[in-house]
């Protein structure tokens, strides 16, 4: 790579801040509008924040589980406290619990796949009913939640550039890596997954080339990915989905590197709609795939692929106007079976699929 890294020119993609007057305030990119331009809401509202998720304003498996706990954080400390001390002393801690997790339970709902969501917002409620069982005030659970996210925070970006070293040791020098979708900075805190590999090795020069598959129907690649490295300096190259086949069969990729949004316990993997077709692409030709997650998005209780919930969108992001008589298949995600999936790496380590159950 000829040019120097820059990822002082990435911003936080997520972060909860406190305002002058104390008041909880989740900041996030839009990511909407990018690569148009480059804007950072604010909410104090945890349903505003519910609403991001599921319009892809803010999204990427850590990213939303960081957004759904600050949601949590959000409504206890802007109104859960306040709320709860209305119904007296005896009554506001099972109160103050009560609607924490009629919310969670909102929250973790607004997107089904990726179980770093789930996983978020558990963290915060468990972490609330231990202080609540101490005996702590609800308006002291709320500043223990407020910590807690900010914590997270700092965690997942760690976990990042730990994964980033990890997946770095995997690649030649000067690797022409292909990605589909966008695992980078934007979607998680800071850094990314799979763009973290990306970054760790850039920064020791070994990086030819990226090239981003635009990733139909929303377009993190062609949206995101691009954006992201070529802020970041990093050569890019956008391609149609449909390009990746060539591209493998000229000899121009020396592995494919994705994010996932569930790993289920056998190794097989969930992650944007077309990854599946990818990994079978690579196999043919003798490309490792590797895929870069934190283990928050291992979940062990699913033993494999098949039972892990795939997200229908909306038909309106495949196909803009309605044809009578066209019907819209627009599932999300997909389910790679493990046999497809070369190494997967955590913040951990370096693992084979069938060694995460061990
Ligand atoms: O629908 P999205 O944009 O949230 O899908 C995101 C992905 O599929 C990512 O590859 C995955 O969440 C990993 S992000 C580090």
């Amino acid at each position: 790579m000829s040019q120097p890294l820059r990822l002082d020119r990435l911003p936080r993609t997520v972060e909860l801040e406190r305002d002058g007057d104390g008041r909880a305030c989740f900041a996030y990119v839009d990511q909407r509008l990018l690569p148009g331009g480059l804007s950072v809401a604010r909410t104090h509202d945890w349903r505003v924040v519910v609403r991001a998720i599921e319009t892809l304003a803010v999204r990427g498996a850590p990213a939303i589980g960081v957004a759904g706990a600050a949601a949590v954080a959000v409504w206890a400390c802007n109104e859960g406290a306040s709320e709860a001390a209305s119904h007296g002393c005896a009554e506001q801690g099972s109160r103050f619990w009560e609607l924490l997790e009629s919310i969670a339970e909102r929250i973790a709902g607004a997107r089904p796949t990726a179980v770093n969501l789930a996983w978020g917002v558990g963290r915060v409620a468990t972490l609330a009913r231990e202080v609540l069982r101490e005996g702590a005030l609800p308006s002291e659970v709320a500043e223990s939640l407020f910590s807690q996210v900010k914590r997270m925070e700092v965690e997942d970006e760690a976990a990042n550039r730990a994964i980033g070293l990890h997946g770095a040791a995997l690649l030649p020098e000067g690797a022409r890596i292909l990605t589909h979708c966008n695992a980078g900075s934007l979607a998680t805190v800071f850094y990314g997954t799979a763009l973290g590999v990306v970054y760790a090795a850039a920064e020791r020069g070994g990086i030819e080339r990226v090239y981003a598959d635009e990733t139909r129907p929303v377009g993190q690649g062609a949206r995101l990915s691009v954006w992201e490295l070529s802020r970041a300096g990093v050569p890019t190259t956008l391609i149609c989905d449909g390009m990746a086949a060539s591209l493998m069969a000229k000899g121009q990729v020396d592995a494919v590197i994705v994010g996932a949004d569930r790993i289920a316990a056998n190794g097989d993997v969930a992650n944007k709609i077309g990854t599946y077709g990818v990994a079978v692409l690579a196999a043919e030709h003798n490309v490792p795939f590797y895929v870069a997650a934190p283990t928050s998005t291992i979940d062990f209780s699913i033993s494999d692929g098949s039972l892990i919930p795939i997200e229908e969108r909306d038909p309106s992001e495949v196909l803009p106007c309605p044809i009578e008589g066209v019907n819209v298949w627009n599932p999300a995600f997909d389910v790679t079976p493990a046999r497809y999936v070369s190494r997967i790496v955590t913040e951990r380590g370096v693992f084979l699929p069938h060694e995460l159950a061990e």
